[in-house]
């Protein structure tokens, strides 16, 4: 009876610190080990806006993997409205990015990636699934490319690159010259330009940690 006792105290206490220590979550699909301490909070803890770099270049696989990393990306009604240019002929940048005060990031930086949406979705009509296609806007197309972009730079973080977020849309004066130049078609637009590369420097995060923008149940 007593070694009962003991047994059932054992589980119990192993099934009380497991969330805790992160053991029992199982590989594939699940959260590895770490607990809150794990090495995807790490990798978002980590990152950081990178805007030097070496001139190493970036394997394919790594750019596949980040780019695979983008597409992985929570997006409305599963559209994903999502296409990327990849840019690393430098040589083009004037004309992309004309008067894009950016411009010593991206020469900077071993490729440019210019994230673009389709900003319209055509679908059978809601209410008759066998009616004709209809075109209409996207209405979470910018939601969808802002969740893409921040998997591209975790991704990027995760394999020791450095990286930078700048914006394109809704900034006409910056997103007008990259649409024209990278030939894309209509309804697709320019949303941000992300530079990526091999970090020059030993650039720390920001810590934007504050509680007091918590609120629970309740303003
Ligand atoms: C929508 C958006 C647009 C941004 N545009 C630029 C930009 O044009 N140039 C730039 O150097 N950084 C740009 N950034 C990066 C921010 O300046 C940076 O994320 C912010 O300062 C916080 O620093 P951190 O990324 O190191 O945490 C942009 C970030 C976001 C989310």
């Amino acid at each position: 009876m007593k070694k009962n006792l003991l047994f059932y105290l054992a589980v119990l206490t192993v099934w009380v610190m497991m969330p805790l220590s992160g053991c029992g979550k199982q590989e594939g699909g699940k959260p590895s080990g770490g607990g809150v301490d794990n090495e995807t909070i790490r990798t978002i803890m980590q990152r950081k806006s990178v805007r030097a770099f070496t001139d190493e270049p970036i394997p394919a696989a790594y750019m596949e993997a980040m780019l695979k990393a983008s597409m992985a990306a929570p997006t409305g009604s599963n559209i994903q409205p999502w296409y990327f240019v990849v840019l690393t002929d430098k040589s083009k940048y004037e004309h992309v990015f004309e008067n894009n005060f950016n411009m010593r990031i991206f020469n900077s930086a071993a490729a440019v990636v210019v994230f673009c949406a389709d900003t319209t979705v055509t679908r059978p009509p809601r209410d008759n699934p066998d009616g004709a296609p209809v075109t209409r806007p996207n209405g979470t197309w910018r939601d969808d490319l802002g969740a893409c972009t921040e998997n591209f730079l975790l991704a990027a973080e995760s394999l020791g690159l450095g990286a930078v977020w700048t914006a394109a849309y809704p900034y006409s004066e910056r997103y007008a010259s990259m649409k024209r130049e990278l030939g894309l078609p209509d309804p697709v637009l320019p949303y941000c330009a992300v530079a990526v590369g091999w970090p020059a420097n030993d650039e720390q995060p920001k810590d934007k940690w504050k509680p007091d923008r918590i609120h629970y149940e309740r303003w």
